[in-house]
């Protein structure tokens, strides 16, 4: 904009403070009224609140207020009321039955957030986060399971472990056909193309008829007649598309030579009994509730 066009400053008198420097006067424009309302009234909110509120610090302590409103007070207070709530849910926990935490729905949510908190710090280095599994370690949100997927099978699971070496664990051991030289490699070998037409994928048909008889003398106790596991063994079903260990020839001739058996810790004496119980309501919902 050019300087011509500029509107002229009003030459209407104005209220001045008589201060001027160099020309330039200061001018003292009385306060809009407006903002001056709003001025005493957040003025007299103010005194308000000191009566009404916690505000003056003094040398013991501080004015309380006609209101004695006190946040750490009611902190104090929600936190009393939440560990009474969880006291009574934990002990309910300890003493309902399994089936009946999981039809009371207060008790089954109180278990799964418990369940959860408890399974990130101490299962998912092993069982993956939120429980997917991994290479010899069994993933428990699937209904496939090798010790049984009943509440109560995965409580005992929970409690005692697999080959963990205390007394009331779940034990079994595939031998070491390979290693410990009960079988040939070759019978191995056939074995290998045996298992693997048992999930009907394809196989060398002679070697499948050459294993057949030792199937049938060496495997069938742990695995059954038809290869569809035996959960009493924790030995997993050979028919279906979920590996422990993996589904290539390698993986599974490997496991025939070698007879891997996984370890899982007992957690009775680690956990508390409640813990325990909200862990197997937590396994046992994830994976489906069957
Ligand atoms: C050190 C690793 C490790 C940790 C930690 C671990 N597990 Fe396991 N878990 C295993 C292994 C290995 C197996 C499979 C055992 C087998 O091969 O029979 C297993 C099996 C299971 C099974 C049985 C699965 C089935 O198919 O029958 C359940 C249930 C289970 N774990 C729950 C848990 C829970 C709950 C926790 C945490 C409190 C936990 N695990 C912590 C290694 C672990
Ligand atoms: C004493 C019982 C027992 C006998 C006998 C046995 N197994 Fe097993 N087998 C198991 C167990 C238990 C597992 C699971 C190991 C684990 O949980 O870590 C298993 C796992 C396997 C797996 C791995 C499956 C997977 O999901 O990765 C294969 C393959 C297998 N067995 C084949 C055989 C064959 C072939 C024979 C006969 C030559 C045989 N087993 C004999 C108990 C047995």
């Amino acid at each position: 904009m050019s300087a011509s066009k500029r509107p002229k400053p009003p030459a209407a008198p104005v209220e001045t403070t008589g201060h001027e420097w160099d020309g330039i006067r200061e001018l003292d424009t009385p306060l809009p009224r407006w903002w001056l309302i709003v001025w005493y009234i957040t003025i007299l909110f103010s005194i308000g609140y000191w009566i009404a509120m916690p505000a003056w610090p003094g040398l013991k302590g501080y004015t309380h207020g006609l209101l004695h409103r006190s946040d750490r007070a009611e902190v104090v207070k929600a936190l009393d009321d939440l560990s009474v709530q969880r006291g009574l849910l934990g002990k309910k926990l300890l003493t309902a039955d399994l089936k009946a935490i999981e039809a009371d729905p207060e008790l089954q949510s109180y278990a799964m957030a418990a369940g959860q908190a408890a399974f990130g710090d101490n299962c998912a280095t092993c069982h993956g986060a939120g429980g997917a599994g991994a290479a010899g370690y069994p993933n428990l949100r699937d209904d496939v399971w090798l010790w049984g997927g009943g509440l109560e099978d995965i409580h005992r699971t929970i409690q005692h472990g697999v080959r963990s070496g205390r007394p009331d664990a779940r034990v079994s051991m595939m031998p070491a056909f390979g290693r410990d030289g009960v079988l040939k490699s070759g019978e191995i070998n056939d074995l290998t193309a045996y298992v693997t037409a048992l999930s009907r994928r394809p196989a060398d048909r002679a070697a499948v008829r050459r294993a057949a008889p030792i199937y049938a003398q060496q495997c069938v106790v742990c695995h059954g007649p038809a290869g569809k596991g035996v959960q009493a063994m924790g030995a997993p079903d050979l028919t279906d598309q979920d590996w422990l260990y993996g589904s290539s020839p390698s993986a599974i001739q490997q496991q025939i030579w070698n007879g891997q058996g996984g370890v899982m810790p007992a957690w009775q004496g680690r956990f508390s009994e409640e813990t325990i119980k909200a862990l197997a309501v937590y396994v046992h919902v994830n994976a489906g509730g069957r």
